[in-house]
C-alpha cells in the first residue's frame, strides 16, 4: 500500500482490438477509459488487502513475505519432503474458478489445499452457468454461499479478483492471474525459489526476457522485487512487446537492446512466453526468427551466461521458441523447482489468509 501501482495492459480484455504494439498504446491507466491511475476501487479494501485477499504484489508488505517464505520453508520440509498431513483447513472448501487455461496453478492450489485437510470444488468454467450469462459477482457469491471460504481465481480481466473481493462476505480471494494485470502467487513462489539457491541481496541481476508488456509473471515479479530490495532489474524483448520508456522508469527497470551483453550481467533470468492471446495481432515474427533474436538457446547460455545463472519460466514453454529444450531441462534450469515450489507457496498463503481473521 502505498506504493505505486505498475500500469496494465488492457488489449483484449478490454474489447480493444488490440492493434496497436505495447509501445504505441503507451501508458494505460487501471481501469479502462480511466485516465488517473487509481490505487485502490475501495479503501477499505485497501486496509484489508495483504491480510484477507491476496489481489496483487504491490500491496505486499517485506515483513508479511518474509513471514509468508518461512512458513513455506516449514511446510515444504515437513509435509511435502516429510510427507506429513496437515489438518489446518479441515472442513473448509477452496473454490477453483478459472476462467483462463492453466495446469500448474489450478493444480498446485488443488493439491495444497488438500494437503492441509480442504476440499477443493474446481468450477468447471466451459460447463458453468458463466456460460449462460451469470457474472464473475454472482458467480463468487453463489460458491461463497455454499460454503467456500477460498475462492481462487483467474480471470481474462484486469482487475477480476479485485471485483470478486468487493462482493464477498468472509471469503479469501486469491488472485491467480487476471488479464494482463498481476499474478501474484506467481510472484511469490519465482522468489521463493531463487532465494532458495541464492541470497536475495541488492547485488543479484534480474533480467526478464520476452513479452515484458503483456506479462503479469513479470509485472509482479518486478514488484515484489522492488519491495524487496532488489535494484537491478533488466528487460528485453522485442521492441514492440515492451512499454515505452517512461513507463519502464517508473517500474524501476532498465530496457536492454543487446540481449547477449544483458545476458552477461544476469544472475537469474527470466524467460516469457509471448502472450500472443492477449496481443489481438498476430506477432511480426516467425518462431525461427524469434528464438535467433531473443531466444534462450544453449548456444547463448554457454557464450554469455555466467556459470552459476538460474534460469526460470513459468510455463507454459513454447520449447525452440523462448527457449531450447537443452536449457529447459539443462543444469541452471530451476523451471521444475519453481513447479515443485508453487505447492508450498499456495499451502503457506491458504494458512495465512486463513490466520489473518
Ligand atoms: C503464466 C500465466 O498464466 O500467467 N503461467 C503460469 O501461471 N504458470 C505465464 C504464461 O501463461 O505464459
Amino acid at each position: 500500500m502505498g506504493k505505486k501501482q505498475l500500469p496494465v495492459r488492457h488489449a483484449r480484455e478490454s474489447g480493444h482490438p488490440g492493434s496497436r504494439s505495447v509501445r504505441e498504446q503507451g501508458l494505460d491507466s487501471r481501469l479502462h477509459g480511466n485516465d488517473k491511475p487509481q490505487k485502490n476501487l475501495n479503501s477499505k479494501l485497501e486496509v484489508h488487502a495483504a491480510a484477507r485477499h491476496l489481489l496483487d504484489t504491490v500491496s505486499l508488505k517485506k515483513e508479511w513475505v518474509i513471514r509468508l517464505f518461512e512458513e513455506a520453508k516449514r511446510l515444504k520440509k515437513e509435509g511435502i519432503e516429510g510427507g506429513k498431513l496437515f489438518d489446518d483447513l479441515k472442513g473448509q472448501h477452496a473454490g477453483l474458478l478459472f476462467f483462463e487455461p492453466s495446469t500448474r496453478t489450478k493444480a498446485s492450489f488443488h493439491i495444497a489445499a488438500t494437503r492441509l485437510g480442504a476440499d477443493p470444488v474446481t468450477v468447471e468454467v466451459a460447463f458453468s452457468s458463466v456460460q449462460k450469462g451469470e457474472s464473475l459477482e454472482d458467480t463468487v457469491m453463489t460458491l461463497e454461499a455454499m460454503g467456500c471460504h477460498f475462492l481462487v481465481i483467474r480471470h481474462g480481466e484486469a482487475l477480476a479478483a479485485e471485483k470478486a473481493a468487493r462482493v464477498v462476505k468472509k471469503a479469501h480471494v486469491i488472485n491467480a492471474g487476471d488479464g494482463a494485470h498481476e499474478h501474484p502467487t506467481q510472484a511469490l513462489l519465482d522468489v521463493f525459489t531463487v532465494a532458495e539457491r541464492k541470497a536475495l541481496n541488492s547485488n543479484l541481476t534480474f533480467l526478464f526476457l520476452g513479452d515484458i508488456g503483456y506479462s503479469r509473471v513479470t509485472r509482479s515479479n518486478v514488484q515484489l522485487l522492488r519491495t524487496l530490495g532488489v535494484k537491478n532489474i533488466l528487460v528485453a524483448g522485442p521492441p514492440s512487446l515492451v512499454p515505452p520508456e517512461e513507463e519502464l522508469k517508473n517500474w524501476g527497470v532498465t530496457y536492454v537492446t543487446d540481449l547477449n551483453k544483458a545476458l552477461a550481467q544476469a544472475d537469474i533470468v527470466h524467460v516469457l512466453r509471448v502472450q500472443l492471446e492477449r496481443h489481438g495481432q498476430p506477432l511480426p515474427l516467425t518462431p525461427g526468427s524469434y528464438r535467433e533474436a531473443y531466444g534462450l538457446t544453449q548456444e547463448r547460455l554457454k557464450k554469455y551466461c555466467k556459470k552459476d545463472v538460474l534460469v526460470f519460466h513459468p510455463g507454459p514453454m513454447n520449447v525452440g521458441v523462448e527457449i531450447d529444450r537443452e536449457v529447459a531441462d539443462g543444469p541452471n534450469s530451476c523451471v521444475l523447482e519453481q513447479v515443485a515450489n508453487g505447492v508450498a507457496i499456495r499451502m503457506a498463503i491458504l494458512k495465512t489468509l486463513h490466520a489473518s481473521c
